[in-house]
């Protein structure tokens, strides 16, 4: 294709057509086609099976679409915001369009910015860096640790885990009433849980935070793959998710929401495409006036392959539709409790009840098992990818599990005895490109492991168990 007589958009061509014709890939009933689908991994046991994903939440494989879409523009590559050349032009085009793109499917308001980041972690990094001074920042003990962390330079306030969505937006009022009414604040909250998959009462908590003064931030790293997230709807200020865990794997994450404290604040990363103008100083130093915009943030040459890949996972997410995608979801959740429901040793781990409203993400503790030894054996005699820690939400766990888990590392490794029950979870998540059959294997598996032990050996090797290979 000659590139030369084609206005920028028009020259990458369109891979819908191949994503449709995917649809028909042996998938089972997933809703949408993801690569790796016909990986097949070895057994311990022997022979070969096609592996199941089962750790959406960590890491979603990408959608075929959006691969497609990315090879689609593979090469039209060109630079953004920095060069004349055609192709310069139409990635810039290209990486717009996918802000654009992104602001519909997150349904901004008007004055709403979309800054493109590296991931969940990275956007509420950015935030906590734009704080005015003087913030507050309250947030739940039971946030992941990308949610907890980045606010240490603010005054914190941590909030207990609550039992219900309920309480969770009474202990949140609480607090706000209890604060100072004259200084700036931000409440940062989930809208699923990484661990438990519960949602979060997102709207009310938005409200409790307006009604006394403070602002709020979303994060939906675990929302956003399986539920519609509206900034209008749910009145929050700010939204924060990854690319690759919407299916969009190309090392991008956004940050969408007002600009007012963005536009204030000093450029998250200093350097070109961040700055208007940069002068010497007669004194020898260095003047700048930095963007305003989206731009002020997004120094270095921005990652258009991953801006253009979470567009086209938006896309693909909101043709398929949330209600068939939460609906594929609800079934495959009841396939996991009604299989073990006859199993006591499992015991799934849950803040808000076992009846609430849920993603597809559930974690676990099997009586008499490590956690480690478990998730190896599901994958090493099952094929399946499950993970198995803290999930980075170690107080989380810890309310969870009653104890003290013996944290080892950023994200916990396992540290049990062999025959003592693990004060580490396991965690089975899924989605949009999850066959019925992975989850109808894993409660197989689960039986199977529960019922009649492992059929392999396993040995500790760095504070984990795998399989014992040497016999
Ligand atoms: C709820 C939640 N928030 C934030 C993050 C951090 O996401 P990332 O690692 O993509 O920055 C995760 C990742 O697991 C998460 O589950």
């Amino acid at each position: 294709m000659s590139v030369s007589t084609l206005s920028p958009l028009s020259a990458v061509p369109d891979a819908d057509a191949d994503a449709d014709a995917d649809a028909d890939a042996p998938s089972g009933c997933a809703p949408l086609p993801v690569l790796g689908r016909d990986v097949t991994v070895p057994l311990v046991t022997g022979g070969e099976v096609t592996y199941a994903a089962l750790d959406y939440a960590a890491s979603a494989p990408a959608l075929q679409r959006v691969w497609d879409d990315v090879a689609a523009y593979a090469p039209y590559y060109g630079s953004v915001h920095r060069g004349a050349g055609h192709l310069s032009q139409l990635s810039t085009e290209l990486f717009e369009n996918a802000r654009r793109t992104v602001a519909g499917f997150l349904d901004c308001r008007e004055q709403d910015q979309v800054v493109f980041t590296r991931s969940t972690t990275d956007s509420l990094n950015l935030l906590a860096a734009a704080l005015p001074d003087d913030c507050r920042v309250f947030v739940f003990e039971t946030e992941h640790h990308a949610a907890l962390l980045p606010w240490r330079g603010a005054r914190v306030t941590l909030l207990d885990a609550p039992g219900s969505p309920q309480q969770a937006v009474r202990t949140l009022e609480h607090a706000l009433a209890a604060r100072d009414p004259h200084g700036p604040a931000l409440v940062c909250v989930t809208g699923a849980s990484n661990v438990t998959g519960e949602l979060w009462p997102v709207r009310e908590l938005a409200a409790a935070a307006h009604a006394h003064g403070a602002r709020i931030v979303l994060d939906a790293a675990q929302l956003a793959p399986h539920r519609a997230v509206s900034l209008r709807e749910l009145d929050v200020d700010w939204v924060a998710f990854s690319g690759h865990k919407l299916y969009a794997p190309f090392g991008t994450g956004v940050l969408a929401g007002r600009a007012d404290w963005l536009r204030r604040a000093e450029p998250y990363l200093a350097g070109g495409g961040a700055s208007r103008r940069v002068a010497r100083r007669a004194d020898g130093g260095v003047d700048v006036q930095w963007h305003d915009g989206a731009a002020r943030h997004e120094a270095g040459s921005p990652n258009v392959i991953g801006a253009h890949a979470v567009a086209s996972a938006c896309k693909a997410l909101g043709e398929a539709g949330f209600g068939a995608l939460a609906a594929h979801e609800e079934r495959l959740i009841r396939t996991v409790r009604d299989g073990l429901a006859d199993v006591p040793e499992v015991r799934f781990l849950s803040l808000f009840g076992d009846g609430a409203p849920r993603v597809g993400v559930l974690s676990f503790v099997v009586d008499g098992w490590n956690s480690s030894h478990f998730a190896e054996a599901l994958s090493a005699e099952y094929g399946i990818g499950v993970r198995d820690g803290l999930f980075c939400a170690h107080p989380l766990l810890r309310v969870l599990l009653g104890g003290d888990p013996q944290d080892q590392g950023e994200c916990g490794a396992p540290g049990t005895a062999p025959g003592e029950t693990s004060l580490h979870a396991v965690r089975v998540s899924f989605g949009a490109g999850t066959p019925d059959e992975h989850v109808e294997r894993f409660v197989r598996a689960v039986r199977e492991l529960v019922r009649g032990g492992a059929r392999w050996s396993y040995r500790e090797a760095d504070g984990r168990r795998v399989p014992d290979t040497s016999a």
